[in-house]
């Protein structure tokens, strides 16, 4: 016999009842705070998303949150409750140093913003990455992998950058040359970039460009990428998780442990080999242990290789895609563009590193590319500590999560004129931008947390842009007219193909 059974008959009844009126009391309690008390009330936006997430999520469901948080802010201005605790800016120019910066200036004494957990899986092996370090950690380990992305370190790099760029450039001939066929120039940038970064960190390539196939390790990883979202979610809807574990394909979590595996040996493969290759372990192992504050671990080396492939492959791919479909849309930008590459270089192998940072219209085509679309869309969410903190002049209550928006904050008028069309020369002091707030598109984060291999992606993305420039002609084909459109933010931008028709250029 069970306890319940042993109740009197009304008993159940009158705690069921309980149950019942102590909900209804928490949840009015809750709305009327959430109505009338909450500090966040001065933030305007709308009423539903104060007291509920659900509009918020079904958007990071659809894929659709850049458009919505950029519709918010149109209606409501430069700062926007998206969510009960959350709030996104678009005033960049001060939301990025205020959120995001060093504590130095008027900041000194203000502890750093931590990124907030909801979005972040638990580390795979036990050891976060400098995604999510702590500060004492992130700074030790930043020390340490920084040698691998110096200037000198990028400039040791460039042979083997150059033989992916022109291994590339041989196999869209040869493909082109073969067949009239069209192809997809999303998965060409995206087996070049994650060809370029395997060599990099394990000394040998995933070999995408001389299969012509995505490596099977590629396609889990976007799985795994696309599937980011769900952490955000469970975090909030923690019942979700017991939900997710009926209907998520088991295949998927074996294929993210293997995948998981197989980069933590591929580094220790890499470490155990006796070589002086300029790649990234070279310059991590003959720093590492240098310095106490500068000594990294065996496991923090494996985590950190599994966060370099993704953030160091996809986004350079998603600039290169977004910017050539620009271009293509853009018959005057592109002659432009092709006027400065074939007229700067008149032989293919005068384009190299030096060569193509002195190219300032491609600079600025790339540029405008990452503002137009920048491959990590949203924002990367912090959470304000003890007291509060003041952003763009709002101030934001303990606790709450804060971001730049960064497809919002690119496609707004208060920030840039025009801000729907092509405009590489407002990156090249043309007067008629002389307004633009161009501190307010920090593609790549800003402050001790921004990306570190951003001159590493540069000089990806001007090389690689640069020698597709001087040797093919590109038209977009009519299957990807509306290619943008059709991209949805997976986490990072999940992209259809880009169906382009590819002409050798002819020289006499
Ligand atoms: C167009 C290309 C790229 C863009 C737009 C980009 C953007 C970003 C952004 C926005 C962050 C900050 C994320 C956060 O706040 O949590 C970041 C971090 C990072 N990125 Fe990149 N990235 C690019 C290419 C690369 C490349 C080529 C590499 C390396 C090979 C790389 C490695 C990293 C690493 C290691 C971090 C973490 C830094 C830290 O937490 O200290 N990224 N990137």
């Amino acid at each position: 016999m069970d306890a319940l059974d042993q109740l009197p008959a009304t008993k159940p009844f009158a705690l069921m009842g309980t149950f019942a009126v102590l909900s209804v009391i928490y949840f009015t309690g809750k709305l009327l705070y959430a109505l009338y008390f909450d500090p966040l009330n001065k933030i305007p936006g709308p009423a539903i998303n104060r007291i509920s997430r659900i509009p918020y999520v079904k958007h990071l469901l659809a894929g659709t949150t850049a458009e919505n948080v950029t519709e918010l802010h149109k209606k409501y201005g430069e700062v926007v409750r998206i969510s009960p605790n959350e709030v996104s800016f678009t005033s960049g120019e001060t939301a990025w140093p205020d959120i995001y910066g060093f504590r130095t200036g008027s900041l000194k004494g203000h502890v750093n913003m931590q990124k907030d957990s909801a979005w972040y899986a638990p580390p795979v092996n036990g050891v976060p990455s400098l995604l999510i370090a702590n500060d004492a950690d992130h700074t030790r380990v930043r020390r340490t992998l920084s040698h691998a992305f110096s200037e000198k370190a990028l400039a040791e790099q460039e042979v083997l950058l150059q033989t992916y760029v022109d291994q590339l450039i041989n196999r869209l001939q040869e493909v082109t040359s073969a067949s009239d066929e069209p192809v997809d120039m999303v998965k060409w940038y995206n087996w070049t970039t994650f060809d370029i970064i395997a060599d990099l960190l394990f000394g040998e390539p995933f070999g995408c460009l001389q299969d012509l196939r995505t490596h099977r390790y590629i396609e889990l990883l976007f799985r795994g990428l696309q599937g980011f979202r769900m952490f955000y979610v469970i975090s909030y809807f923690p019942w979700v998780k017991y939900l997710s574990s009926l209907i998520v394909d088991k295949s998927m979590i074996a294929g993210r442990i293997e995948y998981t595996n197989w980069v933590a040996q591929q580094a220790r493969t890499r470490i155990a080999r006796d070589t002086q290759r300029p790649d990234f372990m070279t310059h991590i192992l003959k720093h590492n242990g240098e310095k106490p504050e500068a000594t990294i671990t065996q496991k923090e080396i494996e985590v950190n290789c599994l966060l370099i492939l993704t953030a160091g492959s996809e986004t350079t791919a998603t600039t290169l895609s977004a910017t050539t479909y620009l271009l293509l849309k853009d018959p005057q930008v592109y002659q432009k563009l092709k006027d400065e590459v074939r007229g700067l270089w008149k032989t293919y192998g005068e384009i190299t590193l030096e060569a193509v940072n002195n190219a300032p219209y491609l600079i600025a085509v790339l540029q405008e590319g990452l503002r137009y679309f920048p491959p990590v869309p949203t924002g990367f969410e912090r959470r304000v500590g003890k007291g509060g903190e003041v952003v763009s002049g709002y101030f934001m209550p303990e606790d709450t999560a804060l971001c730049v928006s960064q497809y919002p904050t690119y496609h707004s008028e208060r920030n840039f004129k025009d801000p729907e069309a092509l405009v590489p020369q407002r990156w090249m002091g043309d007067p008629k931008y002389a307004d633009d707030k161009r501190s307010a598109c920090q593609p790549f984060s800003f402050g001790p947390r921004n990306c570190l291999g951003k001159n590493l992606a540069y000089a990806e993305m001007r090389l690689i842009m640069a020698k597709i420039v001087w040797s093919f002609d590109f038209e977009l084909d009519a299957q990807s007219a509306n290619w943008m459109a059709e991209c949805k933010v997976l986490t990072l931008w999940a992209k259809p193909e880009l169906v382009v028709r590819v002409k050798e250029v002819v020289r006499a």
